[in-house]
């Protein structure tokens, strides 16, 4: 039998074990070498100014000065805050109050003391992955300080607006993430990344005090590489799945699978040398390479009679074909759809000579996202698109052929035009930066046959 004091001793003993204990809620990482990484050396973050320094590259410009100006003019510099507009993503991240309140009865999400690391990795995998690497407070303080952002624009104090983007200016896709954090997706098999390495394409030495190895990065010449963060489909193991950019997704099953031979960094880092300038629909050499584009205008002289019957009486009714010929060469759909909204729109004019409309058509190319991935319903953001209605974006390596038959009354010259615009937010409004991609105008007269 236990005498009191020594039920005590154990008691007192077993507490002091389950002090050190892992409790679930930090599981550990399984495996060899997770506790060699920067995260487990430095600990996880308590404040955004911990998790920008954690993966902090701004000394890599030093001595890698042509790599971050190019790196600094990409979307990966901007990931959260951004500079060409900022705070159009910080507006998208607060919408989980808005979709908490509307559609997450189960999430326990009401304010901001509420938030926790876990309801924005939906967004944060690819936006922000450290952030994984941070305490909830960290989650709390970001979300407080995209809501002072957006309550001082609203009140117009731009000084406080831009203590803000500066603040999170360095909250990015940082060369620490490329070249340490995220440079081993396999980590059982090639070793968790080390924290005082950088990755790259040799095994060399470094001459940087921090970082004094360049160890082989096993994946920085494959797709792989960039497809961690470019979706490769609904993310379906989370508790709430998300799903924005589908890219690596039909780069695998649809652009290699149709014979496809180039890699991401082939597309977008070295054919137009864009190196660290990662680019895509707004810049023109990407532009230019995106697609195969042309028009054939066929003007037609009929016998027999109109076919159209508001023509009747016209003894030769002429016809009007034209053909859009469009191929996509990008390793992916066009538009790969995220945000929702983005397309491609071809619009298809035939005006008179006095200027007024004869025909007018416009088609559209875009994925259409399920809402929850059920029914009919289309979904908005990433938290809702899980699945897919119907894609109509232009897929990779497929000819697409838009023909159009054009009955035309007016004997006079007439223009005929044919314009392909991306539509980046969905919408033609100046403000959504549309961006013209191809144009095309021909004059022409009916019954000239050129
Ligand atoms: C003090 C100067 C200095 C600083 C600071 C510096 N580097 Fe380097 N880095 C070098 C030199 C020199 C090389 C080796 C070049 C060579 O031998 O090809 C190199 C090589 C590399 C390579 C390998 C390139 C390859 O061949 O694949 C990578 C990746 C790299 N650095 C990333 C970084 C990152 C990320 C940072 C910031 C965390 C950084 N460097 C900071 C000087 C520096
Ligand atoms: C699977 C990775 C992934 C996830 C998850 C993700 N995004 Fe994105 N997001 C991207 C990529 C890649 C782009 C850029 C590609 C593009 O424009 O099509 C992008 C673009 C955007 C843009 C447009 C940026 C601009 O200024 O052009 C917004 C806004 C955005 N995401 C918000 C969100 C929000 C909010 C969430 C979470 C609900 C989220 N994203 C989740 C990868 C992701
Ligand atoms: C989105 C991921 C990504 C980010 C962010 C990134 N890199 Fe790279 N980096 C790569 C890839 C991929 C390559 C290999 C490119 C190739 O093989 O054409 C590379 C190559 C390099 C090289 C060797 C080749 C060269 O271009 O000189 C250096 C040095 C380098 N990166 C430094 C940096 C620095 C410094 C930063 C931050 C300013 C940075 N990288 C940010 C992915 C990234
Ligand atoms: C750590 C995650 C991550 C990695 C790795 C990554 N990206 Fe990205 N990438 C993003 C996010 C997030 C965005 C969207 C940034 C924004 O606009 O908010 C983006 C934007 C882009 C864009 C611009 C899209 C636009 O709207 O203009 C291109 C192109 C791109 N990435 C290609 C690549 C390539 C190629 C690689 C590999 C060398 C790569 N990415 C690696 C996360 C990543
Ligand atoms: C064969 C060349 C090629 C390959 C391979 C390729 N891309 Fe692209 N990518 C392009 C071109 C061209 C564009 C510009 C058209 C556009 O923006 O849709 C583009 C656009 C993009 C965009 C913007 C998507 C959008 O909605 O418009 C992203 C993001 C992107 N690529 C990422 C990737 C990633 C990640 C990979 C590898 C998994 C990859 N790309 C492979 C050529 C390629």
């Amino acid at each position: 039998m236990f005498s009191t004091r020594s039920v005590r001793a154990i008691a007192i003993v077993f507490a002091l074990a389950l002090q050190f204990l892992p409790s679930p809620g930090d599981a550990q990482p399984a495996g060899i070498g997770w506790d060699n990484t920067i995260v487990a050396r430095r600990g996880k973050a308590k404040t955004v100014t911990e998790l920008s320094a954690l993966y902090d590259s701004t000394h890599c410009r030093d001595c890698h000065p042509k790599v971050y100006r190019a790196w600094e003019l990409s979307a990966h510099s901007e990931s959260i805050m951004g500079k060409r507009r900022p705070g159009r993503k910080a507006l998208a991240w607060l919408t989980i109050f808005d979709v908490a309140k509307e559609e997450w009865p189960f999430t326990k999400l009401g304010s901001v003391a509420d938030v926790k690391i876990e309801h924005l990795m939906g967004c944060a995998r690819c936006h922000l992955p450290q952030l994984a690497d941070a305490e909830d407070s960290v989650a709390r303080e970001l979300i407080g300080d995209f809501i002072t952002w957006r309550d001082a624009k609203k009140n117009k104090d731009f000084e406080t607006a831009q203590v803000v983007e500066e603040k999170l200016s360095e909250l990015s896709v940082t060369c620490l993430i490329c070249h340490n954090r995220n440079a081993v997706v396999h980590k059982w098999t090639d070793g968790f990344p080390s924290w005082r390495v950088v990755y790259g394409s040799a095994n060399k030495p470094h001459p940087v005090g921090k970082f004094p190895a360049v160890i082989m990065s096993p994946i920085q010449d494959e797709a792989l590489a960039c497809g961690q963060c470019h979706g490769a489909g609904p993310l379906l193991d989370r508790e709430s799945p998300t799903q924005c950019a589908t890219g690596y997704g039909f780069y695998l099953f649809d652009y290699k699978a149709r014979g496809g031979d180039e890699i991401c960094q082939d597309c977008h880092m070295r054919k137009e040398n864009l190196g660290h300038n990662i680019q895509s629909y707004r810049d023109p050499s990407m532009i230019k390479a995106a697609l195969d584009f042309s028009v054939e205008v066929t003007p037609i002289l009929l016998h027999g009679g109109p076919l159209n019957p508001s023509e009747a009486g016209v003894k030769d009714a002429p016809r009007l074909r034209v053909d859009v010929k469009m191929m996509n060469r990008a390793g992916h759909p066009i538009p790969d759809g995220c945000p929702t909204g983005t397309k491609l729109i071809l619009d298809v004019t035939v005006k008179s000579a006095d200027g007024s409309e004869l025909f007018f058509d416009e088609k559209s190319y875009m994925p259409i996202p399920q809402d929850y991935a059920r029914g009919d319903k289309m979904g908005r953001g990433p938290f809702e698109k899980t699945g897919l209605i119907i894609n109509t974006a232009l897929l990779p390596l497929r000819k697409v052929t838009e023909r159009y038959d054009i009955p035309i009354a007016a004997p006079d010259e007439i223009e005929v035009s044919v314009k392909l615009t991306y539509l980046p937010y969905g919408s033609t409004k100046e403000v959504d930066d549309p961006i013209v991609w191809r144009e095309f105008v021909k004059k022409l007269k009916l019954g000239e046959i050129d």
